[in-house]
C-alpha cells in the first residue's frame, strides 16, 4: 500500500494459547486458536511496522513480512517477549495460561488400575502484560491487552486497564454463543485513555485493520481522507 504510517516503527504481538506441560504427553491449554493476533501481526506489517509474532501453538501460518518466534510456555513467551525490547509498539493477544504444573514430569504418567489420579500442583504464570506495562525505560510506548470478559465486559475492562497498567484494553465478549474464541468475528470495546469506543461485529481481519489504524493515528498518522 502506499499508506505506510508506521514505517520505522518496531511492534510486538503475543498470540495464540500457552501449552503448560503435565508430562511429555499431555498438557494444559485453553481454546485460542491464534487468529485475532495473527492479523493484528499482519495489519501491523501491512502499515509498514517492523512486526515480532510471538506465538504459542497454533496450526496458523505466519502472514509475510513478519518475524515468528514460536514458544510453548507462559515463561517461554515472557523470555522472547522481552528479548525483543526496545519496541515503540506491543500487542498482546496472546491467551496465556494462569497457570503452570509444577509437578510436571519428563516421563509419561501412566494410569493404573486401583490408584487414585494424579494431582496437579499450579502455580502462578508470569503476567507479561503487566510486566511489560511496568517494563520502565524499556516500556513500549504503546501497550495494549485484551480482555476475553463474559460479564459486564466494560466495567471488567476499564478495571483491568488500571490493574494492568497498560495504555489500552481490547474487551471482547466471550460468552457462551458469541463463538468468538476460535470463530472469524469478533466484536470489541475499546477502551483507552481517553473512553471507551463500541465496536459493530466485523471479522478478526477489519477488527484488526481498525485497530492498527487507530495505532497508527496514535503514532501521528494523518487520518485516511
Ligand atoms: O488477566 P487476563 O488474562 O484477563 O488479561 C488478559 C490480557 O493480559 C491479555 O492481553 C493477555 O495477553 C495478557 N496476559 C499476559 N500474561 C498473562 C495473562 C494475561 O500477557 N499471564
Amino acid at each position: 500500500p502506499h499508506w505506510l504510517p508506521l514505517l520505522g516503527r518496531h511492534a510486538l504481538v503475543t498470540a495464540g494459547p500457552t501449552h503448560e506441560p503435565i508430562d511429555p504427553v499431555r498438557y494444559l491449554g485453553n481454546r485460542s486458536s491464534g487468529l485475532q493476533g495473527y492479523a493484528i501481526a499482519g495489519a501491523l506489517a501491512q502499515l509498514g511496522a517492523n512486526v515480532t509474532l510471538i506465538s504459542g501453538p497454533t496450526s496458523l501460518l505466519a502472514p509475510s513480512d513478519v518475524s515468528l518466534i514460536r514458544v510453548e510456555t507462559a515463561r517461554e513467551m515472557e523470555q522472547a517477549v522481552m528479548s525483543s525490547l526496545p519496541v515503540d509498539i506491543a500487542v498482546c493477544a496472546a491467551a496465556v495460561a494462569d497457570w503452570h504444573v509444577v509437578n510436571a514430569v519428563t516421563s509419561k504418567i501412566k494410569k493404573q488400575a486401583g490408584t487414585p489420579p494424579p494431582s496437579l500442583s499450579l502455580e502462578p504464570n508470569p503476567d507479561i502484560l503487566a510486566r511489560l506495562s511496568a517494563a520502565g525505560p524499556r516500556r513500549p510506548a504503546l501497550v495494549v491487552g485484551f480482555a476475553a470478559e463474559t460479564d459486564d465486559v466494560e466495567a471488567n475492562a476499564v478495571a483491568k486497564r488500571k490493574r494492568k497498567g497498560c495504555d489500552w484494553i481490547l474487551a471482547n465478549d466471550v460468552s457462551e454463543g458469541t463463538n468468538v474464541m476460535g470463530g472469524t468475528h469478533n466484536t470489541a470495546i475499546l477502551i483507552t485513555e481517553d473512553g471507551v469506543e463500541r465496536w459493530p461485529l466485523m471479522t478478526k481481519a477489519d477488527l484488526a485493520l481498525r485497530l492498527v489504524r487507530k495505532i497508527a493515528l496514535r503514532f501521528g498518522a494523518p487520518a485516511l481522507a
